[in-house]
């Protein structure tokens, strides 16, 4: 086998390896069925065992008290940009959204789509997104307030989230679910879709708070209800099976490889502060982001020019580091630093870095 690459891709993204091995180990006859985990009924004793296992781990990862359910979707965190506000807005009430970049303003557009009384609490637009708002008033009339916790595109992450008092928070996590410790009792709802931190591509993680749950209307069908989900234990229709056993075994390695989401963090911080320090020592890349408000996930930098840029990913690629290609929306160049991303990976990059700059400089 052709050694494998350093995917630094923003999602579908980098897997453990471990995972990887045991998915092939697995393969053809999972744990003693004689089957593949493709074949087994979603039905089974055997599948609902896998289904709750990663219901579980992730619930102890994020510490979720029991008021807390953890549902599988489909139809990725795009979907849940019109779920939100089709089963959180409230009669009479406003829905707050804090517009932080590209699929902040996705997630709000979903929202006056619909109708709902759109209250666009902050916004960095007019600043490009290079930063975070802050001192905003959230008015205490707000069905919920929404976030991005991190913006995949812009680089930017919420560092503290804001104080909120009796409003729920909503968050778009798909970029930075299980990156660090967080408290979760102010989230009335959290979804990511996978693809990032939390597995392959094919299912969203949903995290509802009981009470949130009331809230649905009546006319609502019966696939786009949080309720039918947690009613069903995710198993309404077919889920994405493979994806959800995926996620199990990422989450198993999470808990028991890494250590949980303290010793994650510690690697995450130590991951970003190796190339963040980096862009800060020299004057060949530059990051657009206000200190403060970097993206320990996705780190974005600019080349002295885009034809630099453009020679910079190609050569990476051939030095066996993928995905460094800025969104096509900004351009530029962006290292995706999620979970299964390497101290050694990141190591690699910086070498590489220095390297190009003293050729190209
Ligand atoms: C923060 C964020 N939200 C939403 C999405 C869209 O997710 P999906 O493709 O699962 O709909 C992405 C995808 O990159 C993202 O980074």
């Amino acid at each position: 086998m052709e050694e494998r690459v350093h995917t630094f891709n923003p999602g579908p993204a980098a897997l453990p390896l471990p995972v990887l091995e045991r998915i092939r180990d697995e393969m053809l006859n999972f744990r003693g069925t004689g089957m593949s985990i493709l074949e087994v009924s979603h039905r089974s004793r055997t599948f609902e065992e896998v289904l709750d296992d990663a219901a579980a781990r992730l619930k102890r990862l994020l510490k979720l008290d029991n008021r807390f359910h953890v549902v599988f979707l489909q139809g990725g965190a795009s979907l849940q940009f019109a779920m939100v506000p089709m089963n959180l807005a409230l009669e009479g009430k406003p829905v707050g959204y804090v517009d932080t970049g590209y699929w902040a303003s996705k997630a709000l557009k979903e929202a006056q789509i619909l109708g709902k009384d759109v209250q666009v609490v902050a916004s960095s637009k007019a600043q490009n997104y290079t930063h975070i708002p802050k001192n905003f008033t959230v008015d205490d009339n707000l069905a919920y307030l929404h976030l991005t916790s991190n913006n995949t595109i812009e680089g930017t992450q919420w560092h503290h989230f804001p104080g909120v008092g009796n409003v729920p928070l909503v968050s778009d996590m798909s970029s930075d679910i299980l990156s660090r410790v967080f408290d979760p009792s102010p989230f009335g709802l959290i979804y990511a879709g996978a693809q990032k931190n939390l597995g392959p591509a094919g299912v969203t993680v949903v995290i509802i708070r009981e009470d949130m749950l009331e809230r649905t209307p009546k006319n609502l069908p019966t696939m786009l209800r949080y309720s039918t989900f947690v009613e069903s234990n995710s198993l309404y229709n077919t889920p994405p099976c493979f994806a959800i056993y995926v996620v199990d075994l990422v989450l198993e390695w999470l808990e028991e490889t890494v250590g949980g989401l303290e010793t994650m963090e510690a690697i995450n911080r130590k991951k970003a502060k190796i190339l963040y320090d980096y862009l800060d020592s020299q004057n060949f890349y530059t990051c657009p982001v206000a200190p403060e408000d970097r993206s320990m996930m996705n780190v974005v930098f600019r080349l002295p020019s885009p034809e630099l840029e453009d020679k910079f990913v190609k050569e990476a690629e051939k030095a066996r580091l993928v995905g460094l290609k800025g969104h096509r929306s900004v351009g530029g160049c962006r290292a995706s630093l999620y979970n299964a991303v390497t101290v050694e990976a990141v190591q690699a990059l910086v070498d590489f870095m220095q390297e190009f700059a003293r050729k190209n400089a």
